[in-house]
């Protein structure tokens, strides 16, 4: 059975934010979209740079380093869609924020 794991209060994270938190020792950015939360990888696949500290524009973040984009939704590239980072299931119960631990 997935366990997860409390990352945050849902008020700490209002919509069109993101944010870093840490599962299990890895890092792990979530973004509110319109109300949803959406966890995926920290770690930018071109040079590792925190795709948590991106400029979230929808359900698109663009990596502050070098501008590569992801959609948060499934973590994959905009320019190529077979190109992901992890994506993370998330729950929310009484105004936490709980992310998959894996
Ligand atoms: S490290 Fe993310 S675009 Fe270069």
């Amino acid at each position: 059975m997935t366990e997860f794991v409390k990352v945050c209060n849902l008020d700490d994270l209002p919509q069109g934010k993101n944010m870093i938190v840490r599962v299990n020792g890895k890092e792990v950015a979530l973004f509110n979209v319109k109300g949803e939360i959406f966890a995926i990888s920290n770690i930018c696949l071109h040079a590792g740079g925190p795709l948590g500290e991106g400029k979230l524009s929808s359900d698109v973040v663009m990596c502050p380093w070098h501008g590569w984009e992801y959609n948060v939704r499934d973590g994959s590239t905009v320019f190529n869609s077979n190109l992901k980072v992890e994506k993370y299931d998330v729950k929310i119960e009484n105004d936490v924020v709980l992310v998959e631990n894996k």
